[in-house]
């Protein structure tokens, strides 16, 4: 497979002068390598991409699996030192859903707080992809941050059993990891480095547009029921139920749409 390495790299490195970009052919997970160089003291900004993972993860603890060629996956390391980091994963699904969907005619849509969703053609609701965010303290308690990203190029063979998965070649007609790749690194920095500086508020409206719980019935891992009432400017969920309205910040519980509903 032919990485773009060099076009992104020129094209990032004016946002991030230090900013490398690595392919590896395997390994075990580019979030666990990058927070296993942060802990040992290498925090230089750098864009990780795998062929394949050995062991990749995804949030709560799961996995996420892919074939190698069937899907993109990277991790964007960098130190960063935003005032809040409470909307990160959200603002970054963001930046992938408007680069490969600006339009939003493909209706690619946000799964608070970290999933890429779109209708499959049975008009069922499938995952296309997911972030995973960790930090990392360094020795001088400053945080490096792990963004990493998911997306299934082809139709994983191995599939979460509680969303189906779909690939990025059953919407668009044809679509390569390097390719998809090359669209996204460079607005993924643009985002991070954004985010940095103002937050998530300014996209507070944006996220609104590509909200797929929005006024919906959603239930809660922890059993709670209500009805979604978009993210607040710190992108925390908001949700109505007979209690009266809670937040829900991403850590905290997974959230499911309660009834399949057609679009
Ligand atoms: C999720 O859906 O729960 C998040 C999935 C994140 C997967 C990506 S693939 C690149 C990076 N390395 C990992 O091990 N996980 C993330």
């Amino acid at each position: 497979m032919i990485w773009p390495a060099e076009d992104i790299w020129q094209s990032c490195v004016p946002l991030l002068p230090a900013l490398t970009v690595e392919v590896l052919k395997e390994v075990d997970s580019t979030n666990s390598e990058l927070m296993r160089r942060a802990r040992s003291g290498q925090t230089d900004p750098v864009l990780l991409v795998a062929q394949s993972q050995t062991a990749g993860r995804g949030r709560l603890g799961r996995q996420w699996h892919a074939q190698a060629g069937d899907a993109l996956t990277f991790s964007l390391g960098l130190m960063l030192h935003p005032a809040d980091w409470s909307g990160l994963s959200l603002a970054v699904g963001l930046s992938v859903v408007e680069s490969l969907d600006p339009q939003g005619s493909l209706g690619l849509q946000l799964k608070w707080p970290n999933d890429i969703w779109v209708h499959d053609k049975s008009n069922q609701w499938a995952k296309l992809a997911g972030i995973l965010i960790e930090t990392a303290v360094t020795q001088k308690q400053d945080r490096y941050c792990v963004i990493g990203v998911g997306i299934n190029i082809s139709k994983p063979s191995v599939q979460d059993l509680s969303i189906p998965a779909i690939g990025l070649r059953e919407i668009l007609n044809s679509a390569s990891a390097p390719q998809t790749l090359a669209r996204i690194a460079y607005p993924l920095l643009a985002t991070a480095l954004a985010f940095e500086a103002k937050g998530f508020a300014p996209l507070q409206m944006a996220f609104e547009q590509r909200d797929v719980l929005r006024d919906r019935p959603v239930t809660l891992s922890d059993g709670r029921q209500g009805i979604a009432r978009g993210v607040d400017n710190t992108g925390v969920l908001r949700v109505e139920t007979p209690q009266g309205n809670q937040l829900i910040h991403s850590a905290e519980v997974r959230v499911r749409p309660s009834i399949e509903e057609s679009p």
